[in-house]
């Protein structure tokens, strides 16, 4: 089936709904789809928001997704149903967790012009909601596999914008490897689109796990606090530089050119959370050592860099060689409850019905 726009208005930008040839399976029209799909870390952040309606952020973003790292979400479409229901690692969610949700499968509803409420089934195999971008990979498998059930048969453009609207770093989700997420400013299309595949820089990311707790403010509410930081302005203004550093240091495999745009940029996001107001300390003190002992192992000669989410853990990037004893060290540090490792992944995917592949391994 072919679906259109049942409310062309909610559509944000001029993306066609068009076929694309890795969502072919969806052609078959069934009433429940599986997705996986994987975080991702970003070099250049995302944080900020120029139109909030239409989630059209500040500036610009770059990242790389994490293998290893995966949610697998089961969209089933149940018009038995009151309301949807949400499972998440295998407990019922309600209130706001749900309601987020809901907000998004509408968005899915109107534009497949079907209200029926659905069941969805989500596991992650890392923990929610401190640093590891868990709702990146949530939002991008709920699209797939919301769109896919619903019958809606997206190009990987509209895919992606769709997902933005679930959490803004989801739409970096959608593609695969190395990913920007460009907003032009004359269409006002904003969506996230490969530059390089996965295979194209062996690198790890290193994941420190200092606190496995739900952050005490979500990106969503600190975000809306980035304008009171008189950093901001700068932080956005100097984006565009920092994009063109960033992608040429990936297509060039150049570590210390990553290593150093990737520090600015994470020093410069946490700069503006610390400077809003009310301001947000997300980094704890073994969140400082860490950064502290990279530049300390760089000087030594280990090719490591850092970077750090809305949340106190630690991503070490380093090149897949220098990993063992990255890891290693990282595991010696105080504080360091786990370190986590993901590798430059494909695009988010279907998978075929009552699909068992285990999360361990993807
Ligand atoms: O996608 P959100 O709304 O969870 O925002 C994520 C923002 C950061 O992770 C802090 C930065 C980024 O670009 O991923």
């Amino acid at each position: 089936m072919h679906s259109t726009f049942s409310d062309p208005s909610s559509h944000p930008s001029s993306l066609q709904l068009t076929p694309h040839p890795s969502y072919s399976i969806l052609l078959d029209m069934t009433q429940a789809a599986t997705a996986l799909a994987h975080p991702n870390i970003a070099f250049i952040k995302y944080w900020g928001l120029k139109d909030a309606a239409n989630r059209i952020p500040a500036n610009d973003s770059l990242s790389m997704n994490l293998g290893g790292l995966s949610t697998r979400t089961t969209v089933t479409l149940d018009p038995s149903l009151r309301a949807d229901v949400l499972i998440l690692n295998g407990e019922r969610v309600s209130g706001a967790g749900l309601e987020r949700a809901q907000l998004f499968l509408d968005r899915i509803r109107r534009l497949a012009g079907n209200p029926s409420p659905v069941l969805i089934e989500s596991e992650n195999n890392f923990p929610i909601g401190a640093g590891v971008a868990s709702s990146a990979s949530g939002f991008a498998a709920l699209a797939l596999a919301g769109a896919a059930a619903f019958g809606l048969d997206l190009a990987e453009p509209a895919l992606s914008a769709l997902a933005r609207f679930g959490s803004g770093s989801a739409c970096r989700s959608i593609p695969g490897g190395f990913v920007e997420w460009r907003t032009d400013a004359e269409t006002g299309d904003s969506f996230a689109k490969s530059f390089a595949p996965e295979e194209h820089w062996d690198l790890a990311d290193c994941i420190a796990i200092l606190s496995e707790s739900h952050k005490k403010t979500g990106s969503e509410v600190g975000m809306r606090l980035a304008g009171t930081s008189p950093l901001q302005a700068a932080r956005v203004a100097d984006s565009a530089r920092r994009m063109r550093l960033c992608r040429e240091a990936i297509l060039n495999r150049d570590f210390n050119a990553l290593a150093a745009i990737t520090e600015l940029d994470s020093n410069l996001m946490h700069a503006v959370m610390m400077t809003s107001q009310p301001p947000l300390f997300y980094w704890q003190p073994g969140s400082l050592a860490i950064m502290q002992a990279v530049k300390r192992w760089q000087v030594e000669g280990l090719p490591v860099t850092y970077t750090l989410d809305a949340g106190p853990n630690v991503h070490v990037i380093c090149l897949k060689e220098a990993m063992d004893e990255t890891l290693t060290r990282l595991r010696r540090m105080p504080g360091v409850l786990d370190v986590l490792l993901g590798f430059p992944a494909g695009p988010a995917r279907l998978l075929p019905g009552d699909s068992q592949v285990s999360l361990q391994k993807v």
